[in-house]
C-alpha cells in the first residue's frame, strides 16, 4: 500500500495563517515585526530562497529589510551590516543566508549577530540553549520537521528517530530536539553520518528516517523497515533536459520506491521545503513578541 504524503505546504499555509492573525493583533498595538536579511553574492539558489523568504514575509505583514551585498563585500563590512541590524530596533530578526563567500569566517559572522536576534537559531548561544531543552529559537527546519511530525499525528515519544546527516542546520539539531523532555519529542535517537559502518542496519530499524544528507538516494526501500515514517530533508538538482530549467529537484529519499513500503513520507518538493520558510516567519514574530513584552 501507498503511503500517505504529509503535505508541507498544506500545514506551512495553516501555520502562516495562524501567524498572519497574531500580526495583524500586533500591529494594532503598533508592533510591526521586522526581519533584516542579508545576502551576499550571487549564488542562484541562495538568491531564490532570499526571494521567497522576503515573499513569505510580506504575505503576512512582516516588514523585511532586503540587503544585497556584492560577492567582493569583505567580512569587515559584513561585521558592520549586522551591527547596524542589532541596534536597529525596527529589526527583530537578523538572517545571513549561508553560504557565505570562502573569504569570510561564517563562524564569526553567525556569533555576531545578537542573540535575541536570532531568528535561524545558529547562535552558540541559542545552540546552547537549545541543548538544554531552554526556550529560545529553534533553528528552522528541524524545528519545521517536528511541527510536521505533530500536526501528522506522528508519535515521537519512545519511538526510534534514525537521523542521517550530522550538520549544524539539520542533523545535530533535530537529532538534540527530539531526544529533550518534552512533547512533541521524547525519542530515541541514533544518529547516523559518512563514516557510519552500515547505514541500513541502522535504518530498518527506526519508526522515523530524518534523511538531511545532501545526496539523491541515500534512502532506498530496502533500508526502510515497512510502516515507518520517512522525513526527507534534502534539497538535490539533478540534471534532467525534459525540464526548461534543465534540472529538476529531488531529496534524499528513492520517494518512489520508499512510499511503497513507509506509512507516511514526505515529498521534495512541497514537504520539508515550505516549513523552513514558516518557522523563520514564526522565529520573528516570537522575536517582535518577546522585545515588546507580549505574551
Ligand atoms: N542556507 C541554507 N539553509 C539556511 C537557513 O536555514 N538559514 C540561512 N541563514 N541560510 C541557509
Amino acid at each position: 500500500m501507498s503511503a500517505e504524503i504529509i503535505d508541507g505546504k498544506q500545514i506551512a499555509a495553516d501555520i502562516r495563517e495562524e501567524l498572519k492573525t497574531e500580526v495583524a493583533a500586533l500591529k494594532e498595538r503598533g508592533i510591526v515585526p521586522g526581519l533584516g536579511v542579508i545576502l551576499v553574492g550571487e549564488d542562484p539558489a541562495s538568491k531564490s530562497y532570499v526571494s521567497a523568504k522576503e515573499k513569505a514575509c510580506e504575505a503576512i505583514g512582516i516588514f523585511s529589510d532586503d540587503n544585497r551585498l556584492p560577492a567582493d563585500t569583505t567580512q569587515g563590512q559584513l561585521l558592520e551590516r549586522v551591527e547596524q541590524m542589532n541596534k536597529d530596533p525596527k529589526i527583530n530578526g537578523i538572517l545571513v543566508q549561508l553560504p557565505l563567500p570562502k573569504h569570510i569566517d561564517e563562524a564569526a559572522v553567525l556569533m555576531a549577530i545578537d542573540p535575541d536576534k536570532d531568528v535561524d537559531g545558529f547562535h552558540p548561544m541559542n545552540v546552547g540553549k537549545m541543548m538544554v531543552g531552554e526556550d529560545t529559537f529553534l533553528p528552522c527546519t528541524p524545528h519545521g520537521v517536528l511541527q510536521m511530525l505533530m500536526r501528522s499525528g506522528v508519535e515521537t515519544s519512545g519511538a526510534h528517530v534514525v537521523v542521517v546527516g550530522r550538520s549544524n542546520i539539520v542533523g545535530k539539531p533535530v537529532a538534540n530536539m527530539l531526544l529533550q523532555k518534552k512533547e512533541g519529542a521524547n525519542a530515541t535517537v541514533t544518529l547516523c553520518h559518512t563514516r557510519t559502518k552500515d547505514l541500513s542496519v541502522h535504518t530498518k530499524q527506526a519508526d522515523i528516517i530524518i534523511a538531511a544528507s545532501g545526496w539523491p538516494n541515500t534512502v532506498t526501500a530496502d533500508m526502510v523497515k515497512a510502516g515507518a515514517v520517512v522525513i526527507d530533508v534534502g534539497v538535490n538538482r539533478v540534471e534532467d533536459p525534459s525540464r526548461e530549467r534543465g534540472y529538476r529537484l529531488v531529496g534524499d529519499v528513492d520517494f518512489d520506491a520508499v512510499k511503497e513500503v513507509a506509512s507516511k513520507i514526505t515529498p521534495v518538493p512541497g514537504g520539508v521545503g515550505p516549513m523552513t520558510i514558516t518557522m523563520l516567519l514564526f522565529n520573528t514574530v516570537d522575536s517582535a513578541k518577546r522585545a515588546n513584552g507580549v505574551d
